[in-house]
């Protein structure tokens, strides 16, 4: 591992400008910081000093500056350049009463001398820690020198959660870049300088919360609640909080049977329910701003209080008992369905299962319950819809989740940009209240009276040296933290930013991977599964082609591909009645055939293959169309980047080609597979006659 590697610093602050002229420009800005006194490093951590720490280094890293340091008293500030000509503007004053995470970021020339400076003040010293990520963004993003200019940020979204999925034995579920950097050889890796890292990539983006270990809690992770883990636990919850971010841990819902101290984990007994107390009460003596528990239970075989005949209200509200003392939350994954499904039962459809498991709870949950909803029905596909239970219970909190990790779309060696995928979810108009009642709105508690909501994700790093396997897979785990910070962001915009702090503003590669991201979730999804109809993938490892692969098994997941058509008819009228988990106007719009969007079609309707598509295309002529297209957009992204040789440094140049070649060959495959798959059930040949392996 090389800390030093280009790829390691991610979006950060990695080299001094190369233009001279833009770092004299800055310089009577960057040279002189006068912070607030209670930011001064004094031996504790905390956000505050982290925050000047950071300034300070970032600055140093970009010019070559060693800013002198100058103290002031007062609210967590920090004025850059000279202090004399920073009065608080009006905004300033507006906003010092609002949230702790919030900040005003100035800067400005002074009307009386023209000597440049920057004001940076947040809420708490958490706010000032992301109003120097921002200034440090700022400074990666510019080609010039300093501009006036003032923002006044307030997160959108309370709760901005990362996932692991890390076990303790250094393995990660649905990891695609390498193993835990938290763990190896079931042990946590306290001396590892990765984790303190991670929690800086993860604070420069806005992230405020992590759960550090795999939703499926097995032996040795549910030791991490126990004394013998737990000062170890309390160190990593240290390492975050200086970023300001909070620590929680997935719970193992059997931990009282699987310690071996109870016989028993039903909800309603009260030596369980005192056990769960008793174990609060250590955690938070160990940790006291520990967030609470991740819990999925009931669950493809995990334990659950369906075991005892309670119900998921029961199970969540008796954690929610032994939190609520410490201000503690559980947050309750919803993902929860019939992983023992018989294929030949058409009358049970797995997207129906989150709704009709939860939407009748609703009410009964504590406040300190935030249900956490997977954005579509089924399992993070390429394309599904919205999943309906997000705003269908009114009186229960809720989270979106969504995963970074890239396991059904390409596994980081495709490029599959998912942030214009996330906004189509976040801009989604569930009509839940009315029309306006868009995920965005309801996630950040703005349609019902929640008191907690947000947004969560999968995480997608690992100990690669560049965190995430391919280097492009960054831009994921930076767009999920921007846009839980901020939905309105649009994804092109985001692409620019991290495209600019990551291979250099104004530079032809930062150019191309802009372009490069925004057309790879279309085109990740023009050669893999068509149209919705999700899977299609090789059974348990989910990358490569496998048309019938789920076709026949438990886990709910059919196409039901015949001579005639392709899709699942989700109807009320003829089908699983799925759609009627809508409000009305979406149940309507999605319910015809006419209205349905052509890309979410075989999700909801059974077609024949010479259905019309709105295109004027039918499906297998557009099925045919896509695949090709998608393989030879692949194919142009090689030529285009192997242009950038000369542009760019060899560590990052080669690594990314020998990917955009593996997912050459991977395009090529499910375009040929899948080609012929539905030429050979159909028998309707390509309109354009080419090859196919019929
Ligand atoms: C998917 C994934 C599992 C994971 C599960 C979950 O099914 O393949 O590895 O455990 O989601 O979200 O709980």
């Amino acid at each position: 591992m090389t800390r030093t590697s280009r790829g390691y610093k991610a979006w950060l602050p990695a080299e001094r400008w190369p233009d001279s002229s833009r770092i004299e420009a800055w310089k009577p800005l960057l040279a002189t910081v006068t912070a607030s006194m209670t930011l001064l490093p004094a031996g504790e951590g905390g956000p505050g000093p982290t925050a000047l720490r950071e300034l300070v280094s970032g600055i140093g890293t970009l010019t070559g500056l060693t800013p002198s340091l100058a103290l002031q008293a007062g609210p967590p500030m920090i004025v850059l350049g000279s202090a004399e000509a920073a009065e608080p503007s009006p905004s300033e004053h507006d906003m010092l009463p609002l949230h702790e995470e919030a900040y005003v970021l100035r800067i400005a020339q002074s009307r009386d001398n023209g000597s440049w400076y920057a004001v940076l003040r947040g809420g708490s010293e958490r706010g000032l820690l992301h109003a120097v990520f921002h200034f440090l963004r700022l400074l990666g993003t510019t080609t010039t020198g300093p501009v006036e200019q003032e923002v006044v940020e307030t997160p959108r979204n309370a709760l901005r959660m990362i996932d692991q999925w890390d076990n303790m034995d250094g393995s990660v579920e649905r990891g695609y870049s390498g193993d835990s950097i938290f763990y190896r050889n079931n042990r946590i890796q306290l001396e590892s300088p990765r984790i303190a890292d991670y929690a800086r990539l993860l604070g420069s983006i806005g992230i405020n919360a992590i759960s550090i270990n795999n939703v499926n809690v097995h032996h040795e992770e549910t030791k991490l609640i126990t004394s013998a883990l737990l000062p170890e636990v309390a160190r990593l919850a240290d390492l975050f909080a200086d970023y300001g971010i909070q620590l929680f841990l997935s719970a193992n819902y059997a931990a009282p049977i699987e310690l071996g101290e109870l016989e028993t984990a039903d909800p309603l007994d009260e030596d369980v329910r005192s056990w769960w107390a008793r174990k609060a009460e250590e955690i938070y003596a160990a940790i006291p701003d520990f967030g609470g528990f991740v819990v999925k239970a009931d669950s493809e075989n995990r334990p659950g209080p369906f075991t005892y005949g309670r119900d998921h209200a029961d199970g969540a509200n008796m954690l929610a008992d032994a939190l609520a003392p410490f201000g503690g939350r559980v947050m309750w994954r919803c993902f929860v369905y019939d992983c023992h499904q018989d294929w030949r039962d058409r009358s049970t459809d797995r997207a129906r299962a989150a709704y009709d498991h939860f939407k009748p709870l609703d009410g009964r949950f504590r406040d300190n319950v935030v249900l956490q909803i997977k954005n579509g029905p089924m399992d993070f596909q390429v394309r599904e819809p919205i999943s309906p239970l997000f705003g269908a219970m009114p009186n229960t909190n809720q989270v979106m989740e969504f995963q970074i990790a890239q396991e059904y779309t390409g596994q980081q060696r495709d490029v599959c940009f998912l942030v214009p995928q996330w906004k189509t979810y976040l801009d989604f108009d569930t009509y839940l209240k009315g029309p306006g009642s868009t995920v965005k709105r309801i996630a950040a508690g703005e349609v019902h009276p929640f008191v907690h909501s947000g947004l969560a994700a999968v995480s997608n790093i690992g100990d690669d040296d560049n965190w995430t396997g391919h280097h492009l897979a960054q831009a994921n785990l930076f767009g999920f933290g921007r846009l839980a910070w901020n939905p309105e962001l649009g994804a092109e915009e985001i692409a620019a930013e991290w495209s600019a702090l990551t291979f250099g503003p104004g530079t032809p590669a930062a150019a191309f991977v802009q372009e490069l991201l925004m057309e790879s979730w279309p085109t990740y999804e023009s050669y893999t599964a068509p149209l919705s109809v999700g899977w299609m993938v090789q059974p348990h490892y989910h990358y490569a082609v496998d048309v019938d692969g789920y076709e026949y098994s438990k886990w709910g997941t059919y196409h039901f591909a015949d001579r005639d058509g392709v899709g699942v008819d989700r109807t009320i009228k003829t089908g699983t009645g799925y759609v009627g988990q809508y409000a009305a106007e979406n149940a309507v719009h999605y319910g015809s055939i006419e209205s349905c969007p052509d890309e979410l079609l075989l999700f909801f309707h059974h077609v024949p293959y010479t259905h019309r598509l709105k295109s004027g295309k039918t499906v297998i002529q557009y099925i045919y169309d896509s695949r090709f297209e998608g393989a030879a957009k692949v194919e142009a992204w090689i030529e285009r980047w192997k242009k950038l040789e000369s542009e760019m440094d060899a560590e990052r140049f080669a690594p990314i080609l020998g990917r955009l070649e593996m997912q050459l060959d991977n395009a090529r495959q499910w375009r040929d597979v899948v080609n012929t798959y539905f030429c050979r059930k159909s028998g309707i040949p390509d309109e354009h006659g080419r090859l196919i392996y019929a």
